[in-house]
């Protein structure tokens, strides 16, 4: 079994964005929640944490937004896409833990933290997610916002169901495999790939943690938010809380 970064090291990021169909549309769409949410920066300098940041979904829309934004992600070749396509708009990337982000929160205190994309499932334990919710309360400036989009792994996927074709091209076939334990899911990313008149296959698997979106509501109302926006669709949950304002 993979640990999370030596998949994304050895196995996914090379593929990411081309699975995710490019890197406009995952954009487009964060850049439409944030309008969604009224979200822009309150001062010239607000700062942006985007944990988890992959190529840049959601970090290069909060730039194009007008926040400073930092970066943290253990895979550095999708932080090199994100810093690419990022140009000259304000984003400093970090390879490192996202669970430390008391050590990678930007000054000032950044005034939206965001997790998303279903990197909370990649952490090893329910008590990682509780104590990045706990985190992100310490580190948000008052009245700031924690963005979570995560998969709903609550029901558990058995026969057929268990394979998801992902994406598929002339040149490329991934498909995930999904075997679920009680705690966890083992997610297989199997690649069919074109060389000349052959195809070779890799694999690699890796744990998510199942969360489910009642606990991780119980987990925000405990650290002080207040559910601002929640929507689920085709089973990912997207959630904006707000950090209440101290008594
Ligand atoms: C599914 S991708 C999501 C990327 C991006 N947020 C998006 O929406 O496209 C999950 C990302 O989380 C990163 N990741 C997983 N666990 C991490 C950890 N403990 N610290 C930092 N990054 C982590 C992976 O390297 C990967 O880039």
């Amino acid at each position: 079994m993979a640990s999370v970064q030596e998949h994304y090291a050895r196995h996914l990021a090379p593929h990411y964005t081309w699975m995710a169909g490019g890197a406009a549309g995952p954009r487009q769409r964060f850049t439409d929640l944030c309008r969604q949410l009224g979200l822009r920066p309150s001062q010239p300098g607000a700062t942006a944490l985007d944990l988890g940041a992959g190529n840049g979904s959601q970090s290069i829309p909060l730039a194009a937004a007008g926040y400073r934004v930092t970066a943290v992600d253990l895979s550095p070749e999708l932080l090199a896409e994100l810093t690419r396509d990022a140009g000259d708009l304000p984003v400093t990337t970090v390879v490192g833990d996202l669970r430390d982000i008391a050590v990678h929160a930007p000054r000032p205190a950044p005034e939206v933290i965001v997790c998303m994309g279903d990197t909370l499932t990649h952490l090893a334990t329910l008590d990682d997610v509780a104590n990045v919710i706990r985190s992100a309360s310490a580190a948000l400036a008052p009245g700031g916002y924690l963005l979570l989009g995560f998969r709903d792994y609550t029901t558990e996927r058995t026969g057929n169901d268990r394979f998801i074709p992902v994406r598929s091209d002339d040149e490329r076939i991934l498909t995930c495999f999904l075997e679920f334990g009680t705690t966890h899911v083992t997610v297989s990313d199997i690649v069919h790939a074109r060389s000349g008149e052959r195809w070779q296959m890799t694999v690699s698997h890796y744990q998510k943690v199942r969360i489910s979106p009642s606990w991780i509501l119980a987990q925000l109302r405990a650290a002080g938010f207040t559910v601002a926006h929640q929507t689920a669709e085709n089973g990912l949950v997207t959630i904006a809380a707000l950090l209440s304002p101290s008594p």
